[in-house]
């Protein structure tokens, strides 16, 4: 079996034959670009993209989106997390929430999956707080803000344990589970 991973981050290509290999599943990376609808819910921006790939003819895919979800922000970046981070950026999020008290935040993933004629969609989450300032140089995007326990945040974890716990990883985690059903 074979599926092609529709992105255009390598480095996601990377993880997904990771997490795969042992199911006996393939990845591949194949680029081809979809609209991402506006809409405040991540579900629906993968259900409207995995609608206009198999429009176009393409079967047998995953693809995915992830953005973070500020409590106190309602909800904010959310869907529109790349944006706010090539924009106002982590120092931006961290403005907004000046004298905020709930630092509640949660990240989230969706994979969308097409195989075999069959659809899957699948969500996980990763709660955790917003910390007062940045803390850490690993990792990318909103990891140096975000912190699953309110001590260290997902910049000065190492790679292997935060997919143990991270949204993506949890997604990972509920595909596999449906696939092997
Ligand atoms: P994507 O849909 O996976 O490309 O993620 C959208 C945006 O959400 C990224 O540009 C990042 O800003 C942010 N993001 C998603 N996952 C993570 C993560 O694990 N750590 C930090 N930022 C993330």
């Amino acid at each position: 079996m074979k599926l092609k991973v529709i992105t255009s981050n390598p480095g996601k290509v990377a993880e997904y034959q990771r997490s795969f290999a042992d199911l006996g599943i393939e990845m591949e990376h194949y680029r081809l670009p979809y609209d991402e609808v506006q809409t405040s819910d991540l579900e629906e921006v993968v259900q409207k993209g995995m609608d206009e790939i198999i429009r176009k003819g393409v079967r047998d895919f995953i693809i995915d989106d992830s953005g973070l979800f500020v409590d106190a922000l309602k909800g904010f970046p959310g869907v529109w997390s790349a944006y706010a981070q090539k924009t106002i950026g982590n120092q931006g999020i961290l403005k907004l929430m000046e004298g905020v008290e709930d630092r509640g935040a949660e990240f989230r993933c969706c994979i969308g999956c097409d195989i075999d004629g069959r659809r899957i969609v699948v969500m996980g989450r990763c709660r955790g707080f917003i910390i007062e300032k940045e803390q850490g140089d690993g990792g990318f995007g909103f990891d140096p803000i975000f912190s699953p326990d309110g001590k260290l945040t997902f910049a000065e974890i190492p790679i292997e344990e935060k997919n143990t716990m991270s949204h993506r990883g949890n997604a990972v985690k509920l595909l596999i589970e449906e696939l092997k059903k």
